[in-house]
């Protein structure tokens, strides 16, 4: 396949891919409406984890035909993408309400309709160095991806900022600053929706609104862990061919603390160091081992 992956470049002081920019009027110009729902993460946060958590929790048993016929990012679209960005396209995707919208915009790019709206957003945070292992495997997989070239460089950038999307520091301090004024964002953990995912499911319930029955959790618990996720073709992205599964899977490890593999001693500590002068807010504490 002939390459098509973009370059990155800077766009309102946050790296980016055009891919990614496009459509930045009509994306500016998104209407929300107040019950739409928005997942907001840095890339490889587990976005995909937590649309299929509040696909299942909402149209689990409404549409049950959705979980077989429409994959997962067409149940909850990108909102920066071309393709689905404009208001009648997102509307004939999403017939259902409330709409579930996902996004991997910095607080400062999200579209001011959402906040007008005052609709209610789920931000899920991984901690740095599992969130740039996972980054680096989806940039070599995805042709969509700039080119990684090898752990090392990507390490740095990404310690740079130099990633789609931006810093992954001002990122997550971005939206964790916003949790403190704007009472409709439930900001959450990868670590912690590992550890135990029918807590935070009830926490999401609780958040959204939501009262399904004990056994009704239950089965999207079981429907969502990784072994199944990973083999549900709906979900684990081997739908679109711009992923070369042959390099490495969207569903790759779920797992904290596989940094070890990847980080060297020198680089770990270069991290460290570094990653203590970014993040000077103490309330906003990652665990990198479990
Ligand atoms: P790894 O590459 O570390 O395996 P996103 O959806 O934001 O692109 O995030 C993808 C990451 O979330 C991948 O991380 C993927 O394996 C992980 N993930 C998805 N579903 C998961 C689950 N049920 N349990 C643990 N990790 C999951």
């Amino acid at each position: 396949m002939d390459s098509i992956r973009p370059e990155l470049f800077d766009f309102h002081g946050v790296s980016m891919s055009h891919y990614f920019t496009n459509n930045w009027e009509n994306v500016q110009n998104f209407q929300a409406r107040p019950d739409d729902i928005v997942i907001a993460t840095y890339p490889k946060a587990g976005t995909t984890w937590v649309s299929y958590i509040l696909d299942l929790l909402y149209f689990g048993q409404t549409a049950p035909e959705r979980q077989t016929s429409i994959p997962i990012y067409e149940r909850v679209p990108f909102l920066e993408t071309a393709r689905v960005a404009s208001k009648k396209d997102l509307a004939d995707k999403l017939p259902t309400s409330p709409r579930l919208i996902k996004t991997h915009f910095p607080i400062q790019f999200v579209p001011k309709s959402f906040w007008e709206q005052n609709c209610r957003i789920i931000y899920v945070a991984r901690n740095a160095k599992d969130n740039v292992v996972s980054y680096y495997h989806f940039d070599r997989m995805n042709q969509a991806q700039p080119e990684p070239g090898d752990w090392n460089s990507f390490f740095h950038r990404f310690m740079e900022g130099k990633m789609v999307f931006g810093s992954w520091y001002d990122h997550v301090n971005g939206w964790w600053k916003k949790k403190q004024t704007y009472s409709n964002l439930h900001y959450m953990f990868y670590e912690d929706l590992l550890e135990d995912t029918g807590r935070e499911i009830d926490k999401l319930c609780s958040f959204l609104g939501l009262s399904p029955s004990v056994e009704e959790k239950e089965i999207v618990a079981g429907k969502v862990q990784f072994d199944n996720i990973k083999k549900n073709s709906m979900v684990n992205y081997s739908t679109l061919s711009v992923m070369d599964y042959n390099i490495s899977p969207f569903m790759r490890k779920g797992k904290v603390s596989d940094w070890r593999n990847h980080f060297t001693v020198a680089q770990n500590e270069e991290f460290d160091e570094d990653y203590k002068k970014k993040m000077k807010d103490h309330t906003l504490q990652f665990r990198t081992e479990m």
